[in-house]
C-alpha cells in the first residue's frame, strides 16, 4: 500500500497493474532530472515547428520546419530525432485522431499544419531520458515504480507495432549509446578462455549502416538487417533479427555472445552462456522492451565472405508477368534455400545472395529465373539480369541494400507469415501457394515482399526463444498497406483490418507462425505465432526479472491489453 496525490486529493491505493493516472509535480520531474545529470528532456512531436497551434511544448519555427519537411521521409534524419517515428502513426493517438503530421506525399503542402489544425502530443512520450549509463535507467525504473508513470524504451523508432511510444509516458532513448569495438577473441564475462570467439561489441544505439562499415574496415562480416538505420541491439535482435545472410549465418539471435542490461528490479546484469542464462535465452527472441534495457550487445563476427549475387527484374507495371514469376521462384526456392541463398522478392524483381556457391554454380542454379525474365524481354523494356561476384558483405550492402530500404515517413501497416518448406513440397502445395500469394497481393495497397532471410541452414539448438517455425521456413512474407498524413479513425481501422485480411490467404495454408517484429498489429493467437512452445517459459522469466510489470508493450510477453498505455491502439 502506498499513498499518492491525485488531483490534489490524497488517496490510499493498493499497487495494481493499472495505477490510476497520477499527477507528477514539476518538483518531482526536476528531482529526477538532477539525479540523472540533466538528461531529462521534453518530448516534442517532430512536426511541431510547422504548427502555429499546438497542445504540446515547443514553438513554430520556420527554419526547423523546413528541415522537418525535407527530412520527413529520410531515415538518416529521422533516426536522430527523438520525436520521430519511422511509421508515423505511432507518434499519433490513433484512437482519438490526435496527430501532429504533415503530408508525406507532398511535404511542402502547408495545409495539414495550418490553423485550425493543432499539433497534438499523441503517443510521443512527453518526457524522455537521453540514456548514457546504467544509473540513468535505474533511476527511471525507480521513478516509474513510485509515480506510476509508464515507461517506454525507444531506440531508432522503427517499430511496426508501436512498441517504442505510449501516451503520457517517460521514454528511455538509447540512441546516443554509440560505440563499436572488435575483439578477435572475445570471452563472455564469467566464461573460460575456451569460449573465446571473434566478437563485435555495439552500443545499443548503433545502426546497421555504421556496423556494416565498421565490419568492412575490420575485414569481418556481421549479420545485419536490411534497413540501414535500424538498431542492432534493440528490438531487431531481441525479436529475432533477419537479414540477407541469415540463411547461412543465422538470425541476429543466433549470433549474440553477450548482452549488458539493466533489469526493472534495478540490477545491471551481464547475460551470456555462462551467467544469467535464463535471461540470455529470453533476450534472444522474447522481444524488446520486455526484460530490461539493453545498453550493449556483442555479436559473433565471421570472416569476410565472397558472395554470389543474382538479380532479375522486369517492369513494375508488367503485372501480368507476376504469376509466372512467382511460379518460378516457388518451384525453385527449396533448392536455392539449401544452396544458402537469402534475398528479397518483389512482384517484379528478385535479389538473391549466397556465400556457399562459386560463380558458375550460382549462375547455373539461377538459370530458371533468368530464363523466365528474359522471356519477357520482347515486350518489356524493363527486363534486367545480373549475376556477379562481390568481395564482401559490405560491398553487397552498399550496392544493393543501403539505399533500397522500405519507405519511412508514412503510416505503414503490415501483416506477415512464415512459409514453411512443406508448402513448397509437391505440385499441389506449390500451386496453392502461388494462388494464395496472388490473392494476398490483390489486397495489398503498398507492397508485398517475399523475404528469403530465414535461418534455413542453421538448426534450432534450443538456445533461442523465437518460434522454432523460423528454422523450417523458406520465406517470411510481408504484406504492407498504409496511408499518409491524418485520416479518420474508421479509415485507420479499415487499413488494419484490410492488411490482416490480405494475410488470411496465407494463414489458411500455413501453420500459426509469424515474425513478431514485422507482424499484424492484431495478430491472432500471437503468443503461439511469435514464440510457439517457448511462451510459457518466457512468461516465467518475465515475472522473475520484472515482477511489477514496469515494462509493457503491445503483444509483448506478459503484457496486459487493458493497460491505459494501449489506449491509442485501434
Ligand atoms: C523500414 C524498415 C525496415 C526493416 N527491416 C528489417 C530487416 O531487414 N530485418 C528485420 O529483422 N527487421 C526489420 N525491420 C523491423 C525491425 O526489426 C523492427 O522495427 C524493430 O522493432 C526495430 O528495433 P529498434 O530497436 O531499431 O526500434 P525501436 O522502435 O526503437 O524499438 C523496437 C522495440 O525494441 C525495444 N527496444 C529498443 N531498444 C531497446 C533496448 N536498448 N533495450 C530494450 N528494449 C529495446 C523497444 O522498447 C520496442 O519494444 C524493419 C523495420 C522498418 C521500419
Ligand atoms: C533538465 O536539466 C537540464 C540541465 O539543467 C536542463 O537543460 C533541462 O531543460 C532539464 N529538463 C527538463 C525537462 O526540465
Ligand atoms: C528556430 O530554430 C533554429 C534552429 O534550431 C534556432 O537557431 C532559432 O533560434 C529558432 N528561432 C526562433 C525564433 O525560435
Ligand atoms: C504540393 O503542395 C504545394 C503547396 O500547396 C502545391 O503547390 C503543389 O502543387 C503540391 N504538389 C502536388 C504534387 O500535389
Ligand atoms: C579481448 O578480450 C580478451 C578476453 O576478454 C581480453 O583479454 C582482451 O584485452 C580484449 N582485447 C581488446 C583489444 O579489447
Ligand atoms: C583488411 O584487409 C586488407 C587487404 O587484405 C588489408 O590491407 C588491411 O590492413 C586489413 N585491415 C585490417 C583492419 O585487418
Ligand atoms: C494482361 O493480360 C490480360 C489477359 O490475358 C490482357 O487482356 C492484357 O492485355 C494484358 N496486359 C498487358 C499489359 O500485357
Ligand atoms: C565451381 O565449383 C565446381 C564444383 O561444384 C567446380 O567444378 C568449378 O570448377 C568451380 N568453378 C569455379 C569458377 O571455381
Ligand atoms: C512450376 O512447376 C509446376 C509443377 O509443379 C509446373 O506445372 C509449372 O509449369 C512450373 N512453372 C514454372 C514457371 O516453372
Amino acid at each position: 500500500m502506498f499513498v499518492v496525490s491525485f488531483a490534489g486529493v490524497l488517496l490510499a491505493a493498493v499497487v495494481s497493474a493499472h495505477p490510476s493516472e497520477r499527477v507528477v509535480t514539476a518538483t518531482q520531474w526536476a528531482a529526477l532530472n538532477s539525479s540523472i545529470g540533466g538528461r531529462l528532456h521534453v518530448g516534442i512531436p517532430l512536426a511541431r515547428p510547422c504548427f502555429t497551434l499546438a497542445d504540446t511544448a515547443g514553438n513554430i519555427n520556420a527554419t526547423e520546419c523546413a528541415a522537418v519537411r525535407q527530412g520527413w521521409t529520410n531515415n538518416l534524419f529521422l533516426v536522430e530525432q527523438f520525436g520521430a517515428y519511422m511509421n508515423t502513426q505511432w507518434g499519433s493517438c490513433q484512437a482519438t485522431a490526435q496527430t501532429c503530421l504533415i503530408d508525406g506525399l507532398n511535404v511542402s503542402d502547408p495545409t495539414p499544419s495550418d490553423p485550425p489544425n493543432v499539433c497534438e502530443q499523441g503517443s510521443v512520450p512527453p518526457y524522455y531520458i537521453d540514456v548514457r549509463d546504467a544509473s540513468d535507467v535505474r533511476k527511471a525504473f525507480a521513478f516509474s515504480e513510485i509515480n506510476g508513470v509508464p515507461l517506454v524504451v525507444k531506440n531508432t523508432g522503427h517499430d511496426y507495432k508501436g512498441r517504442s511510444s505510449a501516451p503520457g509516458s517517460l521514454a528511455l532513448w538509447t540512441h546516443n549509446l554509440q560505440s563499436l569495438s572488435y575483439n578477435e577473441s572475445f570471452v563472455p564475462v564469467g566464461c573460460s578462455a575456451s569460449h573465446a570467439k571473434p566478437g563485435v561489441t555495439m552500443g545499443a544505439g548503433s545502426i546497421f549502416n555504421d556496423i556494416v562499415a565498421f565490419a568492412e574496415e575490420n575485414n569481418i562480416t556481421v549479420m545485419t538487417g536490411a534497413e540501414s538505420t535500424a538498431g542492432a541491439s534493440g528490438g531487431w535482435v531481441m525479436g529475432g533479427g533477419h537479414g540477407a545472410l541469415a540463411n547461412t549465418l543465422g538470425l541476429g539471435v543466433d549470433r549474440v555472445l553477450q548482452f549488458k542490461i539493466v533489469t526493472p528490479t534495478g540490477l545491471y546484469l551481464t547475460a551470456n552462456e555462462c551467467q544469467n542464462t535464463d535471461l540470455f535465452w529470453a533476450l534472444r527472441g522474447g522481444g524488446g522492451g520486455t526484460f530490461g534495457v539493453v545498453l550493449e550487445s556483442t555479436t559473433l563476427a565471421s570472416p569476410k565472405l565472397t558472395l554470389q549475387v543474382a538479380f532479375a527484374a522486369f517492369s513494375r507495371t508488367n503485372t501480368n508477368a507476376t504469376r509466372g514469376f512467382y511460379e518460378v521462384v516457388v518451384n525453385n526456392s527449396v533448392r536455392w534455400a539449401e544452396q544458402g541463398f537469402g534475398g528479397y522478392i518483389e512482384p517484379f524483381q528478385a535479389l538473391y545472395v549466397t556465400p556457399k556457391l562459386n560463380s558458375t554454380e550460382s549462375s547455373a542454379t539461377m538459370q530458371p529465373l533468368f530464363d523466365y525474365v528474359t522471356s519477357l524481354a520482347p515486350t518489356d523494356p524493363g527486363v534486367e539480369i545480373l549475376s556477379l561476384e562481390l568481395p564482401s558483405y559490405g560491398t553487397f550492402y552498399q550496392t544493393f541494400i543501403a539505399n533500397a530500404g522500405a519507405p519511412v515517413g508514412e503510416n505503414a501497416v503490415i501483416a506477415s507469415r512464415l512459409i514453411p518448406a512443406a508448402n513448397f513440397g509437391d505440385a499441389d502445395g506449390r500451386a496453392a501457394l502461388v494462388d494464395a500469394l496472388i490473392q494476398t497481393l490483390a489486397h495489398v495497397t503498398f507492397d508485398m515482399t517475399l523475404i528469403a532471410t530465414t535461418p534455413y541452414n542453421v538448426p534450432d539448438d534450443g538456445s533461442t526463444s523465437v518460434t522454432p517455425a523460423w528454422r523450417t521456413a523458406i520465406w517470411h512474407v510481408v504484406a504492407e498497406g498504409g496511408w499518409d498524413g491524418a485520416m479518420p479513425v474508421a479509415d485507420e481501422q479499415a487499413a488494419y483490418t484490410g492488411i490482416s485480411g490480405a494475410a488470411n490467404y496465407l494463414r489458411a495454408i500455413t501453420p500459426d507462425a509469424a515474425y513478431q517484429n514485422e507482424a499484424d498489429v492484431h495478430e491472432p493467437n500471437h503468443e503461439v505465432s511469435f514464440w510457439g512452445t517457448n511462451y510459457p517459459r518466457l512468461l516465467q522469466i518475465k515475472q522473475k526479472y520484472d515482477p511489477d510489470n514496469l515494462l509493457e508493450c503491445w503483444h509483448c510477453v506478459g503484457y496486459d491489453p487493458l493497460s491505459p498505455r494501449f489506449s491509442c491502439y485501434v
